[in-house]
């Protein structure tokens, strides 16, 4: 058999049985667990320590099953339509008989919903007959995986499988948009908001002061690499790692590039990596070079943010 369709028998398998195991998007890792079941993600909560008020985005292959569990709108099925699959999620409302776990809504009646677009990761939801509830695979606060070797790094041996599925191809988070009443930015992220705005035909701005500290997991410290960063810097200084995103004619063995040509994109996958990469060389700092906050220099510059406040 196919190593990739083995390998995900083997996922589906642990899922079954209520385990959480981690599965690869085309934004980060998950780590993942039958979202009808209140045992499978109470295992998510554990082994992240994450705070059991933060919900869970619950993952879907396609509409056909989200019906049991929301009610759509326009506006959710305009979107769906042009991004999904894709690095989007959406907050709907929940239905009063849906079979989603408590421990994954904490108790609220929305749910935070996505189509992912990893080849192998759809090719499991196919498999199941239940939505997969996945938070990024990570330990609460810390920085977000982009490959297996980095959910190995967080969790070690505490995992029981991660599906290999190569390195994430966005490298951020998708970005989350509430449908509930007004349309609503809660978290930047893989999907352009001036695209989301031109599908709505509307002008809906990112504002991160007003967010609520529990929606969409805008605590104060997150992706943290756990050493101080310092952002819209020229110069470093000495001894500390310098993140940059336009080719410099010196060259330092402290500078690491997200992109030589102030490519955002490329900059945005680098990202987590990078600041990975940094904290395991033992730098006692960072130093980032200033990043145009259009396109997703944005998202880039929130995670920085949010990074910078460890
Ligand atoms: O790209 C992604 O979205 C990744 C991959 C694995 O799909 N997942 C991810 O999950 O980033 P997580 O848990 O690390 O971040 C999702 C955020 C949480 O911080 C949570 O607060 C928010 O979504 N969230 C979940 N349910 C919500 C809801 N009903 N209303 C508002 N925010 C919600
Ligand atoms: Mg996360």
């Amino acid at each position: 058999m196919n190593k990739d369709l083995s390998n995900i028998k083997k996922t589906k398998l642990l899922l079954d049985k209520g385990e959480c195991v981690a599965i690869p998007t085309e934004t980060v890792y998950g780590l993942a667990a039958n979202a009808y079941s209140d045992k499978a993600t109470c295992k998510i909560f554990k082994l992240k320590k994450r705070p059991k008020t933060n919900p869970l985005i619950v993952h879907y292959a396609s509409i056909k099953m989200l019906k049991n569990d929301c009610s759509l709108n326009k506006s959710f099925i305009n979107l769906y339509k042009k991004f999904s699959p894709g690095p989007i999620t959406f907050i709907l409302k929940l239905k009063k008989n849906s079979k989603i776990s408590k421990n994954v809504t904490n108790y609220d009646q929305t749910l935070a919903v996505r189509f992912p677009k990893h080849i192998l990761t759809r090719k499991l939801l196919k498999k199941i007959d239940y939505p997969l509830a996945a938070p990024s695979a990570n330990i609460s606060s810390k920085i977000s995986p982009v490959t297996k070797e980095d959910v190995l790094d967080e969790f070690g041996k505490k995992i029981k499988y991660v599906l290999d599925g190569g390195r994430a191809k966005i490298g951020l988070e998708s970005t989350i948009v509430s449908l509930i009443n007004k349309p609503q930015i809660l978290r930047l992220g893989g999907t352009e908001v001036s695209k989301i705005n031109y599908a709505l035909k509307t002008n809906i701005k990112f504002n991160r002061k007003k967010k609520k500290l529990n929606s969409a997991g805008q605590g104060k410290v997150h992706y943290s690499p756990g050493i101080p960063i310092r952002l819209n810097i020229k110069k470093p200084r000495l001894n500390e790692a310098f993140i940059l995103i336009k080719k410099r004619k010196q060259y330092s063995k402290n500078f690491y590039y997200l992109s030589k040509k102030n490519n955002l994109k490329e900059a945005a996958k680098k990202l987590y990596k990078t600041l990975r990469i940094i904290k395991k060389k033992k730098y006692k700092s960072i130093a980032v070079e200033k990043i145009s906050n259009l396109g997703f220099g944005e998202a880039i510059n929130d995670r920085l943010i949010r990074a910078s406040k460890y």
